[in-house]
């Protein structure tokens, strides 16, 4: 396939482009919506410009064509991490965090599941590309980018959570060489809800 004219970039802290990186993480990550209500994206943009934890503007590559931004992948190496999103959200909302609180009491096995990590892994946390420019090899731009970040990390395998009904999403992965893993959650005569992909270097 002929590559689209885009360009890639590393994320800046700037609130902007933590919403527009907020847009593309909720459309396909709705566990930040019921944990953080409709204040959402204007919450993740804030703390998008925050170092110091998984959605730092840092993690980030975007894709842009035209000035305008048409896609992301986040992903950051695990080693020596402690599921490091929740403080920076809780700043982010001001006194409004009970109801973070609360969900991420009554999600902690799903979070369990999502934040399994094995030495060396790199986790993909968000990849979208905008609706109307998918299939024309930008995601495999910004994945290719992202394996290159990994790589050079020292990373030994790349894993990721993707909806077991996200076929789309799913083939991409496995045609970049990407295998199931686990699934979430297990439980008897009932299909998981999210599977874990992994490809080792
Ligand atoms: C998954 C995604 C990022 C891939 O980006 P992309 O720019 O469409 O990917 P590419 O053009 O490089 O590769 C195309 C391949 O992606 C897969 N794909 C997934 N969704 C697709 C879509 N809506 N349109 C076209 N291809 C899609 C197909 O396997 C396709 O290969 P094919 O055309 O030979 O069938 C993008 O489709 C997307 O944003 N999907 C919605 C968000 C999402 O599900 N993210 C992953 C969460 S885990």
């Amino acid at each position: 396939m002929d590559r689209p004219s885009v360009t890639l970039r590393d994320a800046k802290p700037l609130y902007e482009e933590g919403i527009l990186f907020a847009r593309h993480l909720d459309a396909i990550a709705p566990f930040y919506r019921i944990m953080l209500g409709r204040r959402v994206v204007q919450t993740i943009a804030k703390a998008f410009t925050q170092l110091g934890h998984d959605l730092c503007y840092r993690n980030t590559i975007l894709a842009e064509r035209n000035g305008a931004i048409i896609g992301m992948i986040s992903g950051y190496a695990t080693d020596g991490h402690r599921a490091s999103v929740g403080p920076p959200l809780i700043e982010a909302l001001g006194g409004r965090a009970m109801r973070m609180r609360i969900m991420m009491r009554l999600m902690r096995r799903q979070q369990w599941f999502l934040g399994q990590y094995a030495e060396g892994d790199f986790y993909i946390q968000g990849f979208a590309v905008s609706e109307d420019l998918r299939g024309q090899g930008i995601g495999s731009a910004l994945m290719d980018a992202m394996e290159e970040r990994a790589r050079a990390s020292g990373a030994k395998r790349l894993i990721l959570n993707v909806g077991a009904k996200n076929e789309g999403a799913r083939r991409f992965y496995d045609r970049r060489g990407m295998a199931i893993e686990a699934g979430w959650p297990k439980l008897p005569g009932m299909p998981p809800f999210v599977l874990r992909m992994v490809k080792p270097f």
